[in-house]
């Protein structure tokens, strides 16, 4: 079995580096694809209200509690899959900002997700035109004191908004989940998450596949014979980044958690720092409300 390394959140939470990505999988596909990553090794998986999966989530995770998910066939026994073992984060959508539209929002997703507690509970945009993430942030730190999530934090949060945030933030977030690949780097936010201790998690790590045809990426690939996910997936690791890929197939799944016996040197990273061209393939933040 592969196992990502763990990173600690500014709470001291454990996170596994590499997560599992649940947008645009079919409510019906859900259940079967989260118990094919578990058994492939991933603990980390990431859904929200809007992805309209969080029961399929809850089916796949049941069917595997209490097995020994991820033996790989290798026949070595591994204790029993329990709750603990997990990393679930989901989100709050655009449409429930506000203070007790959160705190609802998120007893849906707990019915839906079949949890008593979240691992991560994240603001999915900041929708600046509603002008509601600080009150909504402010549902988020409730729910945080009460238990029912280990960790609160962001999701495409700009320069801007982390800024406003942090004037009235009671509890600094534990990640901020932002677009990132190597054709979209962030320098300026990664550099103000390390300043003020908050996690870069990059969502579509892979640019939604359309990296994986860049010639530089390829010829990384071709150097180290991995594929090219492996090599975009590898650098995400060595600069430090949470990912959280999303796959439709068992030979993916595997293939994506298969990073940690091989490495990038220098001059690899030097290459691949190179692709940046600020090109994003999902929305700009300060247009989605
Ligand atoms: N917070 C936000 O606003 C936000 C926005 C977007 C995404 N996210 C999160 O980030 C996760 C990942 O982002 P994403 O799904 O947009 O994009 P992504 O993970 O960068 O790319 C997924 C695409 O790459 C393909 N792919 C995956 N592994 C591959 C491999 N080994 N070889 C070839 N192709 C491969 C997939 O194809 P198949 O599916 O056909 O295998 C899919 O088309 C999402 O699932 C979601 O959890 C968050």
């Amino acid at each position: 079995m592969r196992t990502p390394p763990r990173l600690g959140l500014n709470n001291g939470v454990l996170i596994d580096q590499l997560g599992f990505g649940l947008y645009k999988v079919p409510p019906a596909d859900t259940a079967g694809l989260v118990a094919m990553a578990l058994d492939a090794g991933y603990r980390h998986f990431d859904t929200a209200a809007m992805y309209g999966n969080e029961t399929g989530v809850a089916r796949g995770i049941s069917t595997q509690l209490g097995t020994q998910a991820g033996t790989g066939g290798s026949g070595e026994l591994f204790p029993a899959l329990a709750r603990e073992d997990l990393f679930i984060t989901t989100k709050v959508w655009n449409d429930h900002h506000g203070y007790d539209a959160t705190l609802r929002a998120f007893d849906d997703s707990m019915v839906n997700l079949g949890l008593d507690y979240v691992d991560m509970y994240l603001i999915h945009w900041p929708c600046p035109r509603r002008g509601l993430f600080q009150e909504t942030y402010r549902a988020l730190e409730t729910l945080y004191r009460e238990g029912k999530v280990r960790a609160i934090g962001v999701s495409n949060f700009l320069p801007a908004h982390l800024d406003r945030l942090l004037q009235t933030a009671e509890v600094t977030p534990a990640v901020n989940q932002i677009e990132l690949h190597p054709w979209l780097q962030q320098h300026e936010l990664r550099k103000i998450h390390e300043d003020v201790n908050i996690r870069t998690e990059a969502w579509s790590p892979l640019g939604r596949g359309q990296v994986l045809a860049d010639p530089v990426v390829q010829a990384c690939a071709t150097e180290h014979r991995r594929t090219p996910a492996q090599v975009i997936l590898r650098w995400h690791i060595q600069l430090g980044n949470i990912a959280i890929p999303k796959a439709s197939s068992e030979a993916r799944i595997r293939e994506n958690l298969d990073i940690f016996s091989f490495e990038l040197s220098a001059r690899d990273m030097e290459a691949l720092a190179a692709l940046d061209r600020g090109q994003r393939t999902g929305s700009h933040p300060d247009n989605v409300n």
